[in-house]
This record gives C-alpha cells, structure tokens and sequence, in this order.
C-alpha cells in the first residue's frame, strides 16, 4: 500500500473580518464571495478582530500584509483575478492607513 500523497503547504492565506462591527458591515457576505473563488495553494479563513474595526469589512492578505478595507461582496472577484492570480494588488480598495 503506498502513502496518500501529501498535499502542498497553502503557501498564501486571505483573512475576512468576521468580529462584530465587520459583520454588521457585511462581513459574512464578503467571506463567503472568497470561498466561492477558491484558488489552489490559498486558504481563505475568517478571523477574529483585525484591529480596524468601523473600516470594514476587513481583508488581510497574508504573507505580504496587503489590507483592503470596506470591501463589497462585488469586488471580490477583482481581488482574487488581479492580485491573487496576477499578482498586482488592486489599488482602489487598498487601506490607506497601511498603504
Ligand atoms: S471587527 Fe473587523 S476589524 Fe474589528
């Protein structure tokens, strides 16, 4: 019998707010438009608090700390096309603060 292979190591993670002001911002919805576009080798988890709660909903992607804020279930498929599979953050949603 030979060993399952392994799967490969999510090398990318995309992080949506899911605490309490972020949720009443439409955080659930902006969740669930991540995990409707997956991408192999990127997970897409929902976190506690990112820290900018009245931004919402807050998006993290990791491991290069690109925040996007306010984001709309609309404009998810434009983060996952330009910067997940081209590589270029979009930068009209960007969170000011960090960028
Ligand atoms: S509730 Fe989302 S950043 Fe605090």
């Amino acid at each position: 019998m030979s060993a399952p292979p392994l799967s490969p190591k999510p090398t990318r993670q995309i992080l949506v707010c899911q605490h309490r002001t972020c949720r009443k911002q439409g955080a659930a919805k902006v969740l669930a438009a991540f995990q409707a576009l997956p991408v192999n080798g990127v997970t897409v988890s929902g976190s506690r608090c990112l820290g900018e709660c009245g931004n919402g909903p807050m998006v993290v992607v990791l491991p290069e700390e690109t925040w996007y804020c306010r984001v709309h279930p609309d404009e998810v498929p434009a983060v996952v096309q330009r910067h997940i599979k081209d590589g270029q953050p979009v930068k009209a949603m960007l969170y000011q603060k960090y960028h």
